[in-house]
């Protein structure tokens, strides 16, 4: 028998390359190739790259020159591919400053692998980036049952791709094209397959994804609601929660569905980025600071229970001390659970690119310090205040010590349970005892009802 390929992918920035790590791991699963940790065995190396900010882009140059270095060394014949936004933007400078890389494959030609992998073992190199008009979705195939239950019960499905909104820092619309979203039957049926392998919690994802408007099983549009209530009818399906928002489409029928759907985790990621309304008109982002807070006002109303996370960039083109301080404002009148802060990173290409005004490296840092400082503190104390909370969550993995599981809170804390009755994949009442800087501890209260099939978790234990 052949002996069996291996496949070492290694995935930059956002939860969508998360998944389409996985989906290319899947495709190419076909071709033979079974996955490995180690760069070093494998026969093919695939980066999945990030452009957001220069940072994560120069990542894959560096990456780039190790596996070079090692390919020598071994005298190895590794074929190395490049994925993802870094490759979409940047797919022929690639070719030209990294001899090594045999072929560069943009996030709408992942079907494509197989064919593009066969082209360029003849020794061509290949660049692929075209936006083709089919829908890639219907032709990369799913997992396997087993590779399911290796990724655990809690799982990502890409509902819609692309952005049409043109924040001027914001190089997605570029990278990943307009917005396109997926026929929600598609879904349905992905989502109903991960569940029947033993999935109990689902993450949708799309760079914007409340702005989801999928055609629907009648015909009709379907808007992210009404995808999320058809979701929460497939049995055994516990939760759900859906990444990345834009504050403009979270429309009333979304914020109902918070209320309505107790699937739905209370835990929402919204971006603002700025507390300024000057800044937030500069950025393009069609909103104001007030209309933010209206938002989580009648968020709040609607589920009371939930916690909030965000994105900011700090020193965004012609950003003042007062600005800056409107910032600091929204953030201290939130208090997020959690957030992700940023630099602001002049993106080639995107408008805010070319303005005069940047601000100085030192001031970004200086003002990324003070709101990281606020944010952590709002992160303590939101956890702080988890203590003696009881909550379910789903277990996820194998904890350090013998006997010990990790499970997931609905607001994506990292529990630590000793020897519950339960195992992973099942749902767990814990009350909270400890509160630690990375995870919590919580003792078992009691393993809530699983409708999943329980056998089919089975070879997740430890
Ligand atoms: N510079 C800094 N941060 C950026 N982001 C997007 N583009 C840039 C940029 N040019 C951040 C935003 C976005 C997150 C995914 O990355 O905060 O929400
Ligand atoms: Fe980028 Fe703005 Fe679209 Fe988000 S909404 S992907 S920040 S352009």
């Amino acid at each position: 028998m052949q002996k069996p390929r291996k496949l070492y992918v290694k995935s930059f920035g956002c939860q969508m390359n998360v998944y389409d790590s996985q989906r290319m791991a899947d495709t190419l699963a076909r071709e033979g190739y079974e996955e490995t940790q180690d760069p070093a065995d494998a026969d093919l190396v695939i980066l999945n790259t990030c452009h957001i900010r220069e940072k994560a882009a120069e990542k894959v140059y560096s990456e780039l020159g190790r596996l070079r270095k090692a390919k020598q060394e071994a005298a190895s014949d590794t074929m190395i591919a490049v994925a993802g936004c870094v490759a979409q933007a940047e797919g022929a400078e690639i070719m030209r400053r990294a001899p090594v890389v045999d072929l560069v494959v943009g996030p709408q030609s992942y079907h494509r692998l197989p064919e593009l992998l066969a082209e360029a073992k003849t020794g061509k190199r290949m660049v692929d980036t075209e936006f083709p008009v089919e829908d890639k979705f219907n032709h990369l195939p799913a997992p396997s049952l087993a590779v399911t239950r290796s990724r655990g019960p809690a799982a990502f499905v890409t509902v819609q791709e692309g952005c049409d909104k043109f924040c001027t820092f914001c190089v997605v619309p570029y990278t990943r094209g307009a917005e396109m979203s997926r026929p929600v039957a598609r879904i349905l049926d992905e989502a109903a397959r991960l569940v029947d392998q033993g999935v109990r919690e689902i993450t949708l994802i799309g760079q914007n994804v409340n702005a989801f408007h999928g055609e629907g099983e009648d015909g009709s549009t379907y808007g992210l609601a009404r995808l999320l209530e058809r979701l929460a009818r497939i049995d055994g399906l516990a939760r759900l929660r859906y990444t990345t928002s834009h504050p403009r489409d979270m429309d009333d029928g979304l914020i109902s569905a918070h209320r309505d759907l107790p699937q739905l985790m209370p835990y929402l990621h919204l971006p603002v980025q700025s507390g300024s309304d000057r800044i937030l008109a500069a950025m393009n982002r069609k909103h104001g600071r007030e209309d933010y807070f209206a938002i989580i006002e009648k968020m709040r109303a609607a589920r009371p229970d939930l916690a909030l996370s965000s994105d900011f960039i700090v020193g965004f083109p012609g950003e003042t001390d007062a600005d800056f301080e409107d910032t600091m404002d929204l953030v201290r009148r939130i208090g997020f659970a959690s957030a992700y802060s940023f630099k602001y990173s002049p993106r080639p290409g995107t408008p805010a690119a070319d303005r005069d005004a940047q601000v100085p490296e030192d001031v970004k840092s200086e003002r990324l310090a003070v709101l990281q400082k606020e944010l952590e503190a709002s992160k303590a104390a939101f956890d702080a205040a988890c203590a003696g909370r009881t909550f379910d969550i789903l277990l996820e993995k194998p904890g350090r010590q013998a006997g010990q599981l990790i499970g997931r809170s609905p607001y994506l804390q990292s529990v630590v349970v000793n020897d519950p009755p339960a195992r992973i994949g099942d749902i767990i009442t814990v009350t909270i005892t400890d509160v630690g800087p990375n995870s919590l501890a919580g003792r078992c209260e009691g393993v809530a009802p699983s409708r999943a099939p329980t056998d089919s978790l089975a070879p997740l234990e430890a």
